[in-house]
């Protein structure tokens, strides 16, 4: 009984692997059974297997500048004809394609010659798609990483040249023949297809041109038949808004808090120093982060890098340069000769024309004033103050005059007290001495304001130089990334605009 069962599902089981196998495993075993994929599919030898190709970008991922790197995820499509692999729907069920493992065909071996990691071939070995008539078409997908020669020169305005070479591995341009694949509107598509809608945007960089070209190298070797290779050029422009906001926005501002430095006063001394030396170190930072970023060549230097050592140079200056007004600003009479004096026509300009030309704050002076010296108010006041003690004769001469002019019963009274109190003259004395030292004092300190006043104009001028030399050095070395576009090639725009 069991038996008779068993025997019976045998049978079922035959007859439905039959029906299974009806249609599409006879085409396999007709194609299959006496094909061998290691041969070419051509019936003479001298005979060339023409190979379509296309190559559809989805998406540039990434282009490593330090390592100088593009990987990009690409769709190969290529298709040939294979005779061997000829039938006709007709003869098994209307089966118009049979979908193959692609070892089991015969593959024309194209790879990725520039690649950089040692991923020549696809990314995935999807199957093979074989037509009625003997049409072969593949369609893996890849990601590449190709090498790229980063030209950093105008880094972050720059635009790079990359290329993607294919070429097959092992057959010559005799035995396969690379052409383009001619569109559904009988044009061919030479460059590289982007799918707008397939394609995803990369943030950094925006394609301008992607042109294909098919080279053929006449081999020097006696079968005179060279390589045949495929060069996609990829001219891709940097987007720098990145850059602008993240590096030359915070880098210019920092730069220009140097020109502060000219307005602290002189007798804020080493803090003029330190602003600028502060500046110094928040763009060593910066080149610090550009080093990180571009590959380590010294065959060029990237605008950024530039302008960096433009902006350390200039705040550099500035450090050298308060150093020397502070030296002049704030000499005093004991430790420096009166050069205002000695060289009264430096004087002259540094302070009285450049402050009226600059139109800053010169010192307000009396126009009916008699007097040459200017003076703060305070300092005035003691002087007057002064003026009127050294009016005054010595204490000899206060008491002997007094006898004259106030009769002889004061005079004797004077005279009794000048006896009888040593202790008054001694107090003049002091007086005196006091009234000498403040006059002297106020002298230097007159002399003091000049040195400062003088260091002020300095700084004018340094200032008004140093503004003219930031911007224009800054606007020159942007203006020529702002030049650096892509020139206009002869080719058709690689994306459609939408
Ligand atoms: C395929 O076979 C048909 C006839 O069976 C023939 O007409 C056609 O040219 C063949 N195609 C190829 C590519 O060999
Ligand atoms: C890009 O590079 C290829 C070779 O690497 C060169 O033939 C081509 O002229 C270059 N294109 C431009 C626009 O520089």
């Amino acid at each position: 009984m069991a038996g008779a069962l068993l025997s019976a599902l045998f049978l079922l089981q035959l007859l439905g692997m039959d029906r299974g196998r009806n249609e599409e495993l006879r085409l396999y075993h007709h194609l299959f059974d006496n094909y061998d994929p290691q041969c070419r599919p051509v019936r003479e030898p001298e005979d060339t297997v023409s190979i379509n190709i296309k190559v559809t970008l989805t998406n540039l991922i990434s282009l490593n500048e330090k390592e100088e790197t593009l990987t990009t995820s690409v769709w190969i499509g290529i298709d040939w004809d294979d005779y061997r692999l000829n039938f006709s729907k007709k003869d098994f069920g209307d089966i118009g394609i049979l979908r193959v493992p692609s070892t089991h065909v015969w593959l024309p071996e194209i790879v990725l010659e520039n690649n950089i990691d040692g991923q020549f071939g696809v990314a995935y070995d999807c199957n093979v798609l074989v037509y009625e008539g003997g049409h072969v078409s593949w369609l893996p997908p890849a990601i590449y990483r190709s090498v790229c020669a980063v030209e950093v020169s105008y880094f972050p305005f720059d635009w790079q040249n990359c290329s993607l070479v294919f070429r097959s591995q092992t057959y010559n341009a005799q035995e396969v023949e690379f052409v383009f694949v001619v569109g559904d509107d009988g044009e061919t598509i030479s460059k590289i297809d982007i799918d707008t809608e397939a394609y995803t945007e990369n943030g950094e960089w925006a394609i301008d041109f992607c042109p294909g070209e098919i080279h053929r190298q006449d081999g020097g070797s006696a079968d005179g038949a060279g390589g045949i290779d495929i060069v996609y050029t990829l001219i891709i422009r940097r987007k720098p808004l990145f850059y602008i906001i993240n590096i030359i926005v915070p880098c210019v501002l920092i730069s220009g808090l140097v020109l502060l430095a000219y307005f602290l006063p002189a007798q804020a001394g080493g803090q003029k120093c330190t602003v600028s030396i502060n500046v110094l170190l928040a763009q060593t930072v910066f080149l610090f982060l550009i080093a990180q970023k571009i590959p380590e060549t010294s065959l060029s230097v990237p605008l950024l890098g530039r302008y960096l050592i433009f902006v350390m140079w200039f705040a550099t200056l500035i450090v050298m340069n308060c150093v020397v007004v502070l030296n002049v600003s704030l000499r005093t009479p004991t430790t420096h000769a009166t050069v205002p004096a000695a060289a009264p026509r430096e004087r002259g300009v540094l302070l009285e024309l450049l402050p009226r030309l600059l139109g800053s704050g010169a010192p307000p002076e009396a126009p009916g004033a008699a007097s040459p010296p200017r003076r703060a108010s305070s300092v005035g006041l003691l002087l007057r103050a002064e003026e009127l003690i050294l009016k005054k004769p010595r204490s000899e001469l206060v008491f002997e005059g007094q006898r004259y002019r106030h009769g002889t019963w004061t005079a004797a009274l004077y005279q009794s007290l000048g006896a009888a109190a040593p202790e008054i003259r001694c107090c003049v004395d002091a007086v005196n001495f006091m009234a000498e030292s403040t006059r002297d004092q106020e002298a230097s300190g007159e002399e003091v304001s000049d040195w400062v006043r003088m260091g002020k104009a300095l700084d004018n001028i340094c200032f008004w130089a140093a503004l003219v030399l930031f911007s224009v050095g800054s606007s020159l070395i942007f203006l020529g990334g702002y030049l650096n576009q892509v020139p206009d090639l002869p080719y058709p725009p690689c994306m459609l605009q939408p």
